[in-house]
């Protein structure tokens, strides 16, 4: 196992340039299944979910393989395989994306049910319901999602709340049905809109992604793409943190600053200074410190759930009390005792965090616990006086493609070290 070593404390300087955005990149490799042809994406970033997924489209038979210049080439070919076990879902609660594919190209599908997670319950229930109303036959049993069809049919899906998942989900399935399916309620994240352009460009006819209704017009087949993978807007986000934190001045590059909003409207209510250069450059200045802030997460276009923990390591250190709200996962606060060990002043009060500002955390031994927990600890160790040992980066590694290695070329002091359990 792998641990960071972090010497807080530096303003972090210079340029770094952001990779494709992961959670675009999963929905998309797994609707490569839909297509007859070659399917080429671009800008893939290199993270272990990305691996977990073409691992799990090989095991179905699908002919994969992602070069040094992060480009994926699908040959989906006619696959035989159409069951994505346990010991790869379990990892990776994404793949639950390859059901809505598997129905609509070869009306058969087994998918481990994801289980719990470490931020909350998340259940399917919204992916099912919709895919029984296009003409599906579920049944979960023994662990599994046991799907079947004579052929799905366009439906008017209504989502009681917005889930990205399932959006992307019935939105591949719809688009080889036969008819018209209008999901309403749809999820608005650029990652949908991203997935829908991926698919437009196979021969696909879908109308209002990225709004909160989808109309998606089913075709009798769809031929290969080339496409490339939007920029990961929450690393981008990670990063504007980390300027902020460290009261550095950083230029981030390859971002879509309009994917940002909430997040770049809360950072200057902070006081920290952002400047968009051009169409995709932003500049970050941490050098004025940090103010107080009121935060409650939202489905897109609202504060991003994903962005959560890494705002409250920033709200630590800011000059008055913070209030940190989550509306979208029952559990995702377990950065909070990490970051108390830090030093940081936290109060949880139901889903409310209440964060007293203070001059600046300390160093300590602290544990990884998912992805944006882990972030969050990271932001936090650069900040903090001494040393910091952040162990599982395992979870950051699912996530945020070479985030050591990017942190250094801004002059961090941070190291990857084997150790730690
Ligand atoms: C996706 C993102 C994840 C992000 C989340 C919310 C990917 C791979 N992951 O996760 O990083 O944090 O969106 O922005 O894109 N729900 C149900 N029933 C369902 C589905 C969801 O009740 O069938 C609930 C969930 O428990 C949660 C809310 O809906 O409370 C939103 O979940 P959803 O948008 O589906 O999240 P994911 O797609 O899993």
């Amino acid at each position: 196992m792998y641990k960071f070593v972090i010497e807080g404390g530096i303003p972090l300087k210079g340029e770094v340039a952001v990779s494709g955005s992961k959670n675009a990149a999963l929905p998309i490799l797994c609707s490569s299944i839909l297509s007859d042809g070659i399917c080429r994406y671009t800008n893939i970033p290199r993270l272990k979910d990305i691996d977990t997924i073409i691992k799990l489209l090989s095991i179905l038979g699908v002919e994969i393989k992602m070069d040094e210049n992060n480009v994926v080439s699908v040959n989906p070919g006619r696959i035989k395989a159409f069951e994505a076990p346990y010991e790869l879902v379990k990892s990776m609660r994404a793949s639950i994306l390859i059901l809505g594919p598997l129905l609509a190209r070869y009306k058969q599908a087994k998918v481990s049910l994801p289980g719990g997670c470490a931020i909350g319950v998340r259940p399917i229930d919204l992916h099912l319901k919709a895919l029984i109303k296009m003409g599906a036959d579920i049944d979960v049993s023994h662990g599994y999602v046991l799907a079947k069809t004579s052929g799905l049919k366009g439906e008017r899906i209504i989502f009681d709340k917005p889930t990205v998942g399932g959006t992307e989900n019935i939105m591949m399935a719809a688009t080889l049905a036969k008819g018209t399916t209008v999901i309403e309620g749809a999820a608005r994240e650029p990652e949908i809109k991203d997935l829908a352009d991926a698919l437009n460009g196979m021969g696909a006819r879908i109308e209002g992604a990225g709004e909160s209704t989808v109309v998606i017009e089913g075709v009798d087949s769809l031929s290969g793409v080339e496409h490339r993978v939007i920029p990961d807007r929450i690393e981008a986000g990670t990063f504007m943190a980390a300027a902020a934190i460290t009261g550095g001045l950083v230029e981030i590059k390859g971002v879509n600053v309009n994917h940002l909003a909430a997040v770049v409207e809360k950072l200057k209510e902070m006081g920290v200074g952002i400047v968009e250069k051009g169409d995709a450059s932003v500049y970050v200045d941490g050098r004025g410190g940090v103010g107080p802030i009121d935060v409650e997460t939202a489905p897109y276009p609202g504060f991003p759930t994903d962005m959560q923990a890494q705002i409250m390591a920033l709200a630590c250190v800011a000059n008055g009390a913070s209030s940190i709200t989550e509306n979208i996962f029952e559990n995702r606060f377990m950065h909070v005792p990490e970051l108390m060990r830090m030093g940081a002043q936290l109060e949880e009060k139901g889903n409310t965090v209440l964060v007293k500002g203070i001059s600046r955390l300390q160093g300590a031994s602290v544990m990884a616990t998912d992805l944006r927990a882990s972030a969050s600890l990271v932001l936090a160790g650069l900040n903090a006086k001494g040393r910091t040992e952040l162990r599982r980066i395992y979870h950051l590694e699912r996530g945020y493609e070479d985030l050591d290695g990017k942190l250094r070329m801004l002059g961090a002091g941070i190291e990857r070290q084997v150790g730690g359990i």
